[in-house]
């Protein structure tokens, strides 16, 4: 099987995610449409003000985040592989009164040329393991950037998935699974999803190859979702994972520029 075959694998298990998750308690839309933003605390906070600057969100799923970042100010483009995200995100702009562009597209086919290059690339929270190659994908995050321009991302960490019973280590096949989806609503949504591991070191490498000069590395011991079996809410909006009485790496962020 072909990495074409696993794309449209995973295309036909998140097009089928999106109705699900848009009626979620746990994305919340109806909190967004009253004014509060998808974004959490770590990206808010190291991503800084957006105000008057164009970001690209790759893997944007239905918009709630892209749209946040919209109202702050942003000028956005999200871009996702699932045709019924993008026309969630759509119609999640239009009643929100928010403009933002979304295109449907895979990561790999969104070279620049396709858009003007931006001042911010940001992908976040169950992103990059559905991306074989993370080399391609780096190479695509740095022509969309202008030169000097900011790449962001945050992530759940691979110790996590290492711990939770997945690869640590890239393997050449994805590990593919028939699943629900992580909502509290989730459980009837089984779908046949295709994933990647992929270690810190490589995504690491694979930015600095692209010609992203590394800023800031951060890891973290929660999650601001609880989408984990096990988790522990300490403080609010912080959710924690022991493992043999110590806190598990959740999460962790990014912040590079691309070479002028
Ligand atoms: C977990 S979601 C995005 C996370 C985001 N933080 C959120 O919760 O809204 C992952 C998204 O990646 C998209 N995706 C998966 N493979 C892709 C690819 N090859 N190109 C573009 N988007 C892809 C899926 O359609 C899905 O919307």
């Amino acid at each position: 099987m072909t990495d074409i075959d696993y794309f449209e694998m995973n295309r036909l298990g998140w097009d089928r995610r999106v109705k699900i998750h848009a009626e979620s308690d746990f994305y919340d839309v109806k909190g967004f449409l009253a004014g509060s933003s998808s974004l959490r605390e770590i990206e808010l906070k190291e991503l800084g003000d957006v105000c008057g600057l164009t970001l690209l969100h790759l893997q944007c799923h239905f918009g709630l985040d892209t749209l946040s970042f919209a109202r702050m100010g942003a000028s956005c483009t999200g871009v996702d592989l699932s045709p019924a995200a993008i026309e969630q995100a759509q119609k999640l702009a239009q009643t929100a009164g928010l403009d933002a562009q979304f295109i449907c597209s895979d990561v790999y086919g969104f070279h620049r040329g396709n858009t003007d290059p931006y001042n911010i690339v940001f992908t976040s929270y169950g992103a990059i393991c559905w991306l074989p190659d993370l080399e391609r994908w780096a190479q695509v995050v740095s022509s969309n950037l202008i030169d000097g321009g900011t790449f962001y991302m945050v992530e759940f960490h691979p110790v996590y998935d290492l711990l939770a019973g997945y690869a640590y280590f890239t393997k050449s096949l994805p590990d593919v699974e028939q699943e629900g989806t992580y909502t509290e609503n989730g459980s009837e949504v089984v779908a046949e999803l295709a994933t990647w591991a992929h270690p810190l070191s490589s995504v690491l490498n694979a930015l600095i190859g692209a010609g992203i000069q590394i800023e800031q590395v951060r890891e973290y011991p929660f999650s601001p979702y609880n989408c984990f079996e096990g988790m522990e809410e300490r403080e609010p909006g912080r959710f924690y994972l022991n493992h043999k009485g110590h806190d598990v790496p959740i999460t962790y962020s990014i912040t590079g520029r691309k070479a002028t």
